[in-house]
């Protein structure tokens, strides 16, 4: 009877319960029948796929770059209080945000409502360039400014947001383009405590201008009457009167609110797979999990046990669900407890802070007690001592200390972190000491980022009970704890060893040294983690840091804070710290605006960037699915030779949703398995019988959804076989070896500059066969390739393209389907980031989607997934550099010989373009003869293809790594060899013959002198070496660099049209990629049709002009975008259209002035010129003359600061000058300086593209290719744009911008270099055999943390206590 009453109970329990989510978005409501959803879904799936808020983007899916933040706001209804904070939607589960509120970017504001002020300002200082980054940005920056204002509203018009925490506020998103600076500054611009003269260039501000002034000019910000209200009321009420909750039983999804309910429910779940969820972040890390089904999800968050947090004498306990944000502002509120304020510090470092927000510490600690996954959060808690609870369904309640539970098999799935505890500890007093014992606890990381957002090469955390011993004349090791973790071990890692040995030591030299002998037995990585000499000298590193201030021989100054019991523990002798000054980000700008042919030349505001802000703008994926649409993926290749035997799933089971795999087999009869065509040869869609490199695409897998699509194209499984074929080629010596070259065509071919073998007789000095090599770079655009085709009638097919080449990807679809290009049309409205990547690698993807959709007859697009686009496109081309040069005794060069062996990969792509790029950068300096020859391998391996400044980077580069060369060997100082050899004007033609132009736009040696004076270069020289002579451990180094890059213009149609109203299309077949191509193609249409003087402004006309999507049936014979030239050439061409439009309405204008006698207005004209039925539409094309090749020129100082124990490098200052000729627009051109600088940063100083055996791409996330964040720019990053005569061959006496400045990157590197020189020389000062360390060495590039840390010496600490210890000895 009993029973019958509670299964009654229950059965009316499950009536009464929950059986939807409701939750809303941007205001709007949403309620979704729980057993509709797939509890698998992620918050930016339904967002894109099921609403109309398509502002956020998809950039990685990882949680790592910021693409597809939102704000999530949560209402306590108790408290009557709401949290707002931002979360990545790629990692958090749609079902999580029951009862919750979300917030994008176009729920801020938008151009229907009117945009936000963060919208406007962004838009303002030139924030934003592809845009594909900027709604993600947006959102961080509002939630920093709402959570800033929260508690007291800002009552000037600033925010209570302070410049330091603005900084901070977008650090964990990644842009590609901007190169961050002018998103730093349009966030300050809210400061409270903001200094205006601190912005950069913007639309709002001059220099010098009073506060009160500008802020009645800033896009208003008020914070009381304009909050968007981010949880709507009817939200409040509805979880005011919704007591009911979801039956645990009934649906995948369950959310119990006890232990024991969750204990209830995984017992009746026996056999069932159940997915324990907190935060999900960790499926950014484990993305395999993302994949997996689970039979049920259960949300382990809403359980109070596990979100408590207790704070009192015996310590702070945090229930496992607590957010890592939450945890550091806990420990941050206990302001006694040092230790607990150094937890939150290095809390801070973790992940980024829209993952803190909702990843918790319990998951944190699961995934590394499970998985062994890297965490920061395990080696400081274990130093600290920590303890957990755990619940298992077999003991119940348990407790140990995390050092234990780390060490235990991992937990089963059924069982439960409850809550971890950081005790309350306090030193004893020991017998014998004169003094109370002393509690150290210090915590370390070493990251490619410092700031976070990367995993650490090594993490540490120390705590030590220390005490003064008069009698043993110095500071006593009572106890240690010595935790490392992160370096490739499977849990963090007490070195008891040398804790043992340390106990009950006086901290000395000697002691240090034998400990550090220790400890370098104990912390070996496991084989196969990378840079492991490089970890286990961090630990060496970081047990120095901490104990080297308490040696004996700083024992009388060490007494003396032991004495005042709190100081900070300082280091080497009390005096030097690690770390660079925090420096804010600051900069300046020297910008002319020329008003000579306005609107052009003025700084005007981007077309779109309000829109891009709010996240409006369309981009391929944003356009809503055709009806019946297909998704597919690709399936590549993991070997470099093999036989393709069969193409299966796993298990032989076709996975949920699949609907074919296209192969070579499908391409129709009359049709090519062609997946390029443009360049130099055609290119394979997909490998036939055999696949010639790892990554080459094999077949493309349709299925319903693109998430189908991706998990089923994981679960294919290839059969190879590499019966009777070669070995592969994979390097170039093998390239070599075999003569597996590409031919390059003559006129690509390099020349020989003067006699080699004379100028090689009158060298004084000869350095022969010197080697430099580089490896690749991936685009890491923010938006990855994607394409939509949709098939129309008569087998035609209309494709969306994310395409620089919309042209070529037409040619190929043509081809590819055997139809005539007419029955094809590719239109292209903005790209996400191009950087080459989108010229030859965007056409397999939609010849692809248009081969599918043919065959189908449905429509069917892709976005390829960051892992797959790394592994299948490329990048830049490796290659490897042998050089003689001779040179006098004064470093004037006077011959260099250079063999460059290219690593093309598989196919030429636009490989044979690349020898004339290299040679025409290196052509800076006046080598007096060059002889230069460049090998085009073809190995087995993707094809290489356009990066940003191909060739020319690399070119430029190789120039400085000779004259460092000499500098060193002629111990001169290499800035006096670079001016020695700059060239004359004379020699400039010589090099470079036609392309030198006139004598006076050689402006690079005005520049040269112009950089001093701009930047004090020669008096910071004098600082520098001053600095190096006073430290240690922190190194400086200071270069400046010249470029010289020469462009070709290409030609490109326009067209101009005017509408009956008046208003202005523009189309041109240049795409906008964030170059800005839109903005300066509109500012030369007002200018063009303003010629017609009509009164009305060409300020007005700017109003009344759209440019639009590229059409390739609408406008044939368009050209590439890429090469820097693209903006001149269709400014140009629009220029010309405008000629005709002007030419055509002078005789309509002057027959209106005739009849009224008064002015005409613009809009009367063209009413009149329609009834008079004139064409109002000119297209053209713009033909390059044979001037249409010209030198760039640029130049850059760099100072950095390295610390030598770590490798850690602090860029300090940039300071750049460019000619931009007459710019067409400086805020454009700054944006696209800066931003070229950065990339090229991440080339000289970050980005690893590496690959395995085979040649397949293994640094293939977020979490393994580190491009520049806001924490790794130069602290102070100053650009004037010289505002150079008149260049009569050029557009408007305008030059190019796109990718010159990326080669100035390398004064980072040379900067990076003489401050590593200082450290090797230091080192030999101690080192009396001076074995080991020379000052004639090549730093390799990207000159990561590990390759500095490498140069400086991997074992400088032992070198230096040796060193102390022998100084000791003779005195
Ligand atoms: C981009 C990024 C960068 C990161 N960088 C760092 C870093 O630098 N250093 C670092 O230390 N960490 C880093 N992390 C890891 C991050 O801290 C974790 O992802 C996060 O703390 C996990 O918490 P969660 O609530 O999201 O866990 P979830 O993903 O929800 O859970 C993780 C796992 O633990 C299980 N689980 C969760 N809670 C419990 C519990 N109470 N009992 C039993 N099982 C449980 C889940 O079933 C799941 O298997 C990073 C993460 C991301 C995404
Ligand atoms: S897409 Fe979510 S963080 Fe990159
Ligand atoms: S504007 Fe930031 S990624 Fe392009």
């Amino acid at each position: 009877m009993g029973e019958k009453v509670i299964e009654e109970d229950k059965e009316e329990a499950m009536k009464s319960s929950k059986t939807s989510l409701v939750f809303a978005i941007n205001g709007q409501r949403f309620e979704l029948e729980l057993s509709s959803i797939d509890p698998s879904t992620t918050l930016v799936d339904f967002l894109r796929n099921k609403t109309p808020f398509k502002s956020v983007k998809l950039g990685c899916g990882e949680g790592g770059c910021g693409a597809c933040v939102v704000l999530l706001s949560k209402y306590d209804p108790l408290l009557e209080k709401v949290d707002d904070f931002t979360i990545s939607s790629c990692l958090t589960l749609l079902c999580s945000i029951d009862g919750c509120s979300i917030t994008t970017s176009d729920g801020l504001g938008n151009s229907r409502v009117g945009f936000h002020a963060v919208h406007e300002r962004i838009a303002g200082f030139h924030a934003t360039q592809c845009g594909f980054c900027t709604p993600g940005m947006s959102v961080s920056m509002f939630s920093a400014l709402l959570n800033a204002d929260k508690s007291h509203p800002p009552s000037s018009g600033f925010s209570n947001l302070t410049a330091a925490e603005a900084e901070k506020a977008v650090s964990g998103n990644l842009c590609r383009c901007t190169g961050y600076r002018p998103l730093v500054d349009a966030c300050k611009s809210f400061a409270s405590d903001v200094d205006i003269e601190d912005l950069g260039y913007n639309s709002f501000c001059k220099k010098g201008e009073n506060r009160d002034v500008v802020l009645g000019r800033l896009p208003c910000y008020d914070h009381a009457s304009s909050q968007v209200c981010t949880f709507p009321e009817f939200l409040k009420n509805e979880i005011k009167n919704d007591i009911m909750s979801l039956d645990s039983r009934k649906y995948r999804w369950s959310s119990p609110v006890s232990v024991s309910e969750l204990q209830e429910l995984l017992e009746a779940e026996n056999g069932v797979s159940v997915k324990l969820v907190a935060g999900n972040t960790s499926t950014g890390y484990y993305k395999e999990e993302k994949e997996r089904k689970y039979e049920r999800f259960v949300d382990i968050r809403r359980i109070p046990e596990l979100t408590m947090v207790r704070s009192d004498e015996k310590g702070v306990e945090l229930g496992a669900c607590v957010t890592i944000s939450k945890a550091i502002e806990v420990l941050r509120e206990e302001e006694n407890v040092p230790m607990l304020a150094k937890i939150a510090t290095h809390m801070e470092k973790i992940a980024n802070r829209f993952v803190r927000n909702t990843g918790t510490i319990g998951g944190n600690v699961m995934m590394a007690q499970r998985k062994q996954f890297p965490s920061d959060l395990t080696t400081i808690l274990v130093a600290a001592r920590a303890t957990v609870k755990i619940m298992t369904s077999s003991s119940g309640q348990e407790q140990f200390t995390l050092e234990e539970f780390l060490q235990q098999p991992p937990l089963d799935a059924k069982s439960l972190l409850l809550s971890l505890e950081i005790p309350s500890w306090r030193p004893a007093k020991k017998n014998g000491s004169s003094l109370d014992t002393i509690l150290l606890f210090e915590t370390y990381r070493a990251a490619p980022r410092p700031r976070g957002n990367a995993l650490a090469f090594l993490n540490a955390a120390f705590s030590a009970e220390v005490s003064s011993s008069e009698a043993l004349d110095g500071i006593v090791v009572n106890d240690c704890q010595l935790v490392f973790g992160a370096y490739g071990t499977k849990h963090a890692h007490r070195a008891k060893k040398v804790e043992d040995f340390l106990t009950g030591k006086v901290i000395s030299d000697e002691v240090l040294i034998e400990a550090i002998g220790l400890l370098k037995d104990e912390i070996v990585p496991d084989k196969g983690t990378s840079n492991p000499e490089y970890r286990s000298s961090l630990a060496v590193t970081f047990l120095f840091e901490f104990f080297g201030s308490l040696t004996q021989t700083n024992a009388k100054t060490t007494n003396g804070w032991l004495n005042g019991g709190c100081k900070e523990i300082g280091f080497d002798q009390n005096v030097e710290s690690l770390k660079p000054e925090e420096a804010m980000l600051s900069s300046a700008q020297q910008i002319v605006e020329n008003q000579e042919h306005s609107p052009v030349g003025k700084g005007i505001k981007k077309a779109g960037a309000c829109l891009q802000a709010s996240g409006e703008a369309v981009y391929v994926d944003d356009i809503p699915a055709p009806e019946n649409c297909l998704y597919g993926a690709f399936i590549y290749s993991t070997m470099p030779l093999a036989w393709i035997k069969g193409i299966r799933f796993k298990q032989n089971r076709v996975p949920e949703g699949v609907l074919g795999i296209i192969t070579y087999r499908d391409i129709p009869k009359d049709g090519k398995n062609i997946g390029t065509n443009g360049f130099f040869t055609s290119d394979l869609l997909f490998a036939e019988e055999i696949t010639h490199c790892a990554g080459q695409i094999i077949a493309f897998l349709v299925a319903d959804s693109q998430k189908h699509a991706d998990i089923a194209a994981n679960l294919v499984e290839i059969d190879y076989d590499t019966k009777d074929l070669e070995q592969p080629i994979l390097t170039l010596e093998e390239a070599v070896e075999k003569s597996s070259f590409f031919e390059v065509p003559p006129p690509l071919r390099c020349y020989p500059v003067g006699d080699i073998t004379k100028g090689m007789d009158e060298a004084e000095h000869k350095i022969l066969g010197s080697k430099i090599s580089f490896g690749s770079q991936y685009f890491f655009y923010m938006e990855t390739q994607t394409a939509l085709a949709v098939p129309d009638e008569d087998n035609c097919m209309v494709v969306y393209s994310s395409s620089q080449t919309p042209e070529f990807v037409h040619q190929t679809i043509a081809g590819c389907l055997g139809v005539p290009e007419h029955n094809v049309r590719v239109i292209t409205r903005r790209v996400g980031g191009g950087f080459g990547g989108k010229a030859v690698k965007s056409m397999p993807v939609a010849a692809a989607c248009a081969l599918a959709a043919s065959k189908m007859q449905r429509p069917v697009r892709t976005y390829v997934n960051r892992k797959t686009d790394m592994i299948t496109t490329g990048g830049r081309h490796p290659m490897k550099v042998t050089y003689s040069v001779g040179f006098k005794s004064n470093g004037k060069i006077t011959a260099l010989d250079i063999e460059v062996l290219l690593d093309a990969g598989l196919t030429e792509d636009i490989s044979p373009l690349m020898p004339k790029g290299i040679q025409g950068a290196l052509m800076k300096y006046d080598w007096g003869a060059l002889s230069f020859n460049v090998k085009v391998c073809k190995t087995n391996t993707v094809s290489r293809t356009a990066v940003r400044a191909p060739g020319d980077v690399q070119g430029s580069y190789i120039g400085e790594a000779i004259i460092e060369k000499v500098a060193s060997y002629l111990s001169i100082d290499v800035d006096e060899i670079r001016k020695i050899n700059l060239h004359t004007y004379e020699s400039l033609r010589l090099f470079h013959s036609g392309k030198a132009g006139e004598c006076s736009e050689y402006t690079l040696p005005l520049l040269w002198d112009k950089i001093d004076e701009f930047s004090g270069f020669n008096q910071r020289r004098k600082v520098v070496e001053d600095f190096n002579a006073s430290n240690k451990w922190r190194k400086r180094g200071i270069s400046r660099v010249p470029a010289v890059y020469a462009v070709n213009m290409r030609s490109t149609p326009g067209r101009v049209s005017v509408l009956s109203d008046g208003s202005i299309v523009v189309e041109i077949q240049g795409i906008e990629i964030g170059q800005g191509l839109w903005t300066k193609v509109k500012q030369m249409a007002a200018y063009g049709l303003g010629l017609i003087q009509c009164g009305t402004t060409s300020d007005e006309l700017l109003k009344k002009i759209r440019v639009i999507q590229s059409d390739t049936l609408s406008m044939v014979q368009g050209s590439i975008t890429g090469g820097s030239t693209t903006s001149e050439a269709s400014s140009e061409a629009v220029r010309i259209c405008c000629d005709g439009l002007v030419e055509r309405l002078l005789p309509v204008k002057t027959a209106l002035v005739e009849q009224t006698g008064g002015p005409v207005t613009w809009d009367n004209l063209i009413s009149q010129a329609y009834r008079q039925s004139i064409n109002m539409s000119v297209s053209s094309k713009y033909m390059p003359d044979s001037t249409g090749q010209y030198l760039n020129y640029g130049i850059a100082a760099s100072e950095v600061e390295i610390n030598v124990l770590t490798g850690e490098t602090t860029i300090l200052r940039t300071d750049i000058i460019y000619d931009c000729g007459k710019s067409l627009n400086p805020a454009v051109d700054l944006g696209q300086i800066e931003g070229a600088f950065v990339q090229g940063l991440g080339f000289f100083m970050l980005e690893e593209f590496l690959m395995n055996s085979d040649g397949l791409v293994v640094t293939d996330s977020t979490w393994t290719y580190k491009i520049p964040t806001v924490d790794t720019i130069p602290r102070q990053f100053n650009v004037e744009i010289l505002n150079s005569g008149q260049h009569k061959n050029r557009v408007l006496s305008s030059k190019a911008s796109g990718e010159p400045p990326l080669l100035l990157a390398a004064s980072v590197h040379c900067a990076v270099r003489a401050a590593v020189k200082e450290a090797r020389k230091q080192i030999l000062t101690w080192n009396s055999n001076q074995q080991g360390t020379d000052l004639y060495f090549e730093l390799p590039v990207p000159a990561t943390m590990p390759v500095v840390k490498e140069f400086c010496g991997l074992d400088v600490v032992e070198k230096y206590l040796e060193w102390k210890i022998k100084q000791r000895k003779n005195v």
